[in-house]
């Protein structure tokens, strides 16, 4: 059975990739994920405001705005929040490169152009295999129009793309009016793939102390079918490879992302949950549900449910949704 796949120009054994989070920052775990078979690993994203010298005099600022003001402080992460300073950043990539053989993939998050973006040739220098950029941007003014947000988000990602010549995806968010008129544009801008999605981790406000509680909850499979959508939709029409990332924690969820068109199956929470060996229990369970279900390759599943080849294309769009919220009756 051959379950290869190719995501980002980069020929892997097999679809599930750990994705961005804090295992790449202990080479230990590291190891540990190789070992248990990733196919690649996705560093944590090192941030625009790391990188750029006036933000730190801003977060300098906003330290000692912090200080005066006590329930403020929440919202600033200060410069010792980071895991990694740049330079670190750097040099874990070489130690991750000489301890695993698997590829690596970097991320840079970023939301402007500026400076910053030659870091990704630094980046391709340190020997990391491919670039993920994460475009993480919470929209709050509201004199800035949804045009100028993509537009920044295009021309960001030009950017990096012309700064490197290793693969550069981008790792989107679900919040636009025209998901698949702006990934088209970045793949006009020479993007390589596209990560969907990622997810806004939501603040939560403490009434007794008045503050703003950042708070990071795991995903669970609820969040899958959204991603499974967009990817039916996107690789009906784009030729960029596609990521799934969110909600997949066993192999009927990679089956289901590869069905819908993804190239790669990034997973998270469930092996932060799990531990690394559950990378092994889904890809022997990818394996044995291919063989029961008699498909002999990866190639062979990818984007059979896919907008265009799906058996009912009205149960992806607007059609079906109607005909859900017509039919509902309640339980009794
Ligand atoms: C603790 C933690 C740290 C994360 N750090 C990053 C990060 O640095 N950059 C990034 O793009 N995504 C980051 N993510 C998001 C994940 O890469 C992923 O998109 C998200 O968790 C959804 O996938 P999952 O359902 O498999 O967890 C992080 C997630 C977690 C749980």
């Amino acid at each position: 059975m051959d379950l290869s796949t190719h995501y980002l120009g980069l020929r892997l054994p097999h679809p599930l990739v750990v994705g961005a989070s804090p295992m790449v920052d202990n080479l230990d775990t590291v190891r540990r994920l190789e070992d248990a078979g990733a196919a690649a690993i996705v560093m944590h994203s090192l941030f625009e405001e790391q990188l750029s010298i006036e933000h730190r005099a801003t977060v300098y600022h906003m330290e000692i705005y912090a200080d005066a003001y006590a329930e403020a402080r929440s919202y600033f992460p200060e410069a010792s929040d980071f895991a990694l300073c740049p330079c670190d950043y750097l040099n874990q990539i070489r130690r991750i490169k000489q301890a695993v053989a698997i590829p690596l993939i970097a991320s840079l998050n970023g939301v402007s152009c500026g400076g910053w973006i030659d870091y990704a040739r630094q980046i391709e220098q340190a020997g990391a295999d491919a670039l993920e950029l994460n475009v993480y941007y919470v929209a709050t003014d509201p004199i800035e129009s949804s045009a100028e947000v993509e537009d920044r988000v295009v021309d960001t990602a030009r950017q990096v793309k012309q700064s490197v010549n290793i693969p550069v995806a981008v790792k989107l968010s679900q919040f636009y009016s025209s998901i698949p008129n702006l990934c088209s544009r970045l793949e006009e801008a020479g993007v390589d793939g596209l990560v969907l999605f990622n997810r806004f981790y939501q603040p939560d406000i403490d009434i007794d102390s008045l503050q703003v509680v950042p708070k990071i909850q795991l995903s669970d499979a609820s969040e899958l079918p959204l991603r499974l959508r967009w990817l039916a939709i996107l690789s009906s029409c784009l030729r960029v490879s596609l990521a799934v990332s969110g909600g997949v924690h066993v192999a009927v969820d990679a089956v289901k992302s590869i069905m819908c068109g993804a190239e790669a199956v990034q997973m998270v929470s469930a092996i932060l949950r799990n531990g690394p060996r559950h990378l092994t229990t889904v890809l022997t369970d990818l394996r044995q549900w291919m063989d029961e279900h008699e498909y002999s390759s990866i190639r062979q599943m990818k984007g059979s449910m896919n907008l265009l080849r799906c058996p009912d294309r009205g149960a992806i769009e607007r059609a079906n949704y109607m005909h859900l919220l017509q039919t509902w009756r309640e339980p009794v």
